[in-house]
C-alpha cells in the first residue's frame, strides 16, 4: 500500500519504517527541515534498537522516503497517518494544535479519496475535530473528496518500540467503514497475520483506551511507590513484595518495580490530560489525581535520602550520576527524573559528573549549558573524585559493578539506586552504603 505519516518522531518514523518494512511504500513527512535533511543523510536524531539500520536498508530499497512536501507525500498515498505530538499544556490540558494544524493542512491538499488515520494520543472526541477541520477546508475549496477517518492508538515501548510495533498485543481501530476496516486489517495482517490481535470499536473508545492504558500502568507504578514508601516506615522489602504480589496470576510481574515515579513523553502527560478530560465533564477523577500526586511526591524520595547523608548544603560535594534518560535503551529524556534531581542537586551547590550510553546529546538540548555539569565518555570517568555514586536508569552496562574500580575512583563507597537495580547484602559485603527505595 501507499503511505504517508505526518510527524516523523518516535511514533511516525517506527510506524513508518516497520510499515516500509512489510513492503508498504511509506512517505514520512515533517516540517521540521533538519530533520528531514538529516535523515536523508542516514542521521537519525533518536536512539531506538535496530530503527537505523531499518530505515537505511529500506530507504536503499526505494520503500521509505523523508520529505517536507506534504502534498506530494498526499497525492502518492491511499492512507495518511497523523503522529505528531500532543505534548501538555501548562494547565495539563493536551496541546492539540500540532494535530489541527496538520488537519487543515490535509484539507488544504487533498486530492483524491483517503483514509486519514490518527495515531497521536488525543483527548476523547478529537478524531470527530479532525474530521470536522478537515472537511471544512475541503469545503472551502468548492470540490467534493471523500475521506474516512479512524483512531488507531500506539502501545510502543521507547526503548522497545521497533519490536513492539512488529508483535504487538492488540492493535485497536476506532471507528471508520466496513471499507476502511478491512483496508486497515489488510494493512496491518502483514504485521500480525494473526485477526484476534486486531480489535474494533468505536472511535470514543479506542480514544479512552490508550488513555486508560498509560493510566492503568501508572497506577501501578504509583501504587507500588506508595506500598514501598510504607514498606521503608515498616521494615518490609518492596523487592520481596513486588514478587510475592506479582505471582498472582490476577496481577502479573510488569510495571511494578518502585522507584523515583514514572517519566518519559507519555505517562506524566496523557495522565494530566486524562484528568482535564474529567474535569471538563464535570467529573472529579479522584484516583487520578492519587497517582499524579504519589508520583510527584516520589520525585523526593531520592533527594532527601542525598540530603539526609550529605546535609542540605551540597556545595562541597561533586556527585556522579549514572543514566540520564527516562529508561534504558531510548535517549528520550523529555520528562526524565535525572532533569528534576539534577536540578534539584545543583541547586543545593552540588557539581554533577553525569554519564549516559546514548542520552547526552538529548540532555544537554534540554537541560541547557551549566559549568555544574561535566559529560563523561564512560562510566568510570564520571565517578573520578566524586562523594558519591548515584544511579538513574537502569542501562545493562551499570547492572554488574566493579567494585575495585568504584573504591580506587569515589570519595567514598556510596551509592544511591533510583532503581533498586543492586543487591544490598553483596553491596555491603564490598564495604559500600547503599540507599535506594523501600528496601
Ligand atoms: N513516544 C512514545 O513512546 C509514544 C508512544 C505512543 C504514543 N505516542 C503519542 O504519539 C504522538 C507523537 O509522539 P512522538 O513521541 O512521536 O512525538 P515527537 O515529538 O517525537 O514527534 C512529533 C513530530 O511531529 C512533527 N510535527 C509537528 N507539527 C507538524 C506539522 N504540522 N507537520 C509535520 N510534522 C509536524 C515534529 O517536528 C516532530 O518531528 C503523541 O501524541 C504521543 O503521545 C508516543
Amino acid at each position: 500500500m501507499k503511505i504517508s505519516i505526518i510527524g516523523t518522531g518516535y511514533v511516525g518514523l517506527v510506524t513508518g519504517t516497520c510499515l516500509s518494512e512489510m513492503g508498504n511504500k511509506v512517505y514520512c513527512v515533517d516540517n521540521d527541515i533538519e530533520k528531514i535533511n538529516d535523515l536523508n543523510n542516514n542521521i537519525i536524531s533518536i536512539y531506538e534498537p535496530n530503527l537505523k539500520e531499518m530505515v537505511e536498508d529500506n530507504q536503499n530499497k526505494e520503500n521509505l522516503f523523508f520529505t517536507n512536501d506534504l502534498k506530494n507525500a498526499l497525492d502518492s498515498s491511499d492512507i495518511c497517518f497523523i503522529a505528531v505530538g500532543t505534548p501538555m499544556n501548562d494547565d495539563g490540558s493536551a496541546n492539540l494544535s500540532y494535530v489541527y494544524d496538520v488537519a487543515s493542512n490535509i484539507g488544504k491538499n487533498i486530492s483524491k479519496e483517503m483514509i486519514i488515520v490518527v495515531k497521536s494520543t488525543v483527548p476523547i472526541g478529537t478524531s470527530d475535530k479532525i474530521k470536522s477541520i478537515i472537511s471544512n477546508e475541503i469545503n472551502k475549496r468548492n470540490i467534493e473528496i471523500n475521506f474516512d477517518i479512524i483512531f488507531n492508538p500506539e502501545f510502543l515501548k521507547e526503548g522497545n518500540a521497533v519490536n513492539d510495533f512488529m508483535r504487538p498485543d492488540r492493535i485497536i481501530i476506532g471507528g471508520g467503514s466496513n471499507k476502511t476496516q478491512e483496508t486497515l486489517r489488510e494493512l496491518y495482517n502483514t504485521i500480525v497475520m494473526n485477526h484476534d490481535r486486531l480489535i474494533f470499536m468505536d472511535v470514543k473508545s479506542a480514544e479512552m483506551t490508550k488513555y486508560a492504558s498509560n493510566a492503568m500502568l501508572a497506577t501501578r507504578i504509583s501504587f507500588m511507590n506508595e506500598i514501598a514508601n510504607i514498606c521503608e516506615k515498616t521494615g518490609a522489602n518492596i523487592k520481596n513484595v513486588r514478587i510475592g504480589v506479582g505471582s498472582d496470576k490476577r496481577i502479573g510481574y510488569d510495571y511494578l518495580y518502585a522507584g523515583c515515579g514514572y517519566g518519559g513523553s507519555c505517562f506524566p502527560k496523557d495522565i494530566r490530560s486524562l484528568i482535564s478530560v474529567a474535569k471538563e465533564n464535570d467529573y472529579s477523577p479522584i484516583l487520578l489525581n492519587s497517582v499524579e500526586e504519589v508520583n510527584e511526591n516520589q520525585k523526593n524520595i531520592l533527594i532527601n535520602k542525598i540530603f539526609n547523608r550529605f546535609g542540605k548544603d551540597l556545595s562541597k560535594y561533586t556527585f556522579a550520576i549514572w543514566g540520564l534518560s527516562f529508561k534504558a535503551e531510548t535517549d528520550d529524556v523529555r520528562d526524565a527524573f535525572s532533569i528534576d534531581l539534577i536540578k534539584n542537586l545543583i541547586d543545593s551547590g552540588a557539581k554533577i559528573k553525569a554519564y549516559d550510553p546514548k542520552a547526552i546529546r538529548s540532555f544537554k538540548n534540554v537541560f541547557g549549558e551549566n559549568n555544574n555539569i561535566s559529560y563523561f565518555k564512560n562510566k568510570n570517568e564520571a565517578i573520578k573524585d566524586a562523594d558519591a555514586l548515584i544511579l538513574l536508569t537502569e542501562w545493562k552496562e551499570f547492572r554488574l559493578l566493579d567494585f575495585e574500580e568504584l573504591s580506587k575512583n569515589l570519595s567514598n563507597n556510596i551509592i544511591f539506586d533510583g532503581r533498586n537495580i543492586y543487591n544490598r547484602k553483596f553491596i555491603e559485603e564490598n564495604n559500600f552504603e547503599l540507599y535506594q527505595i523501600g528496601c
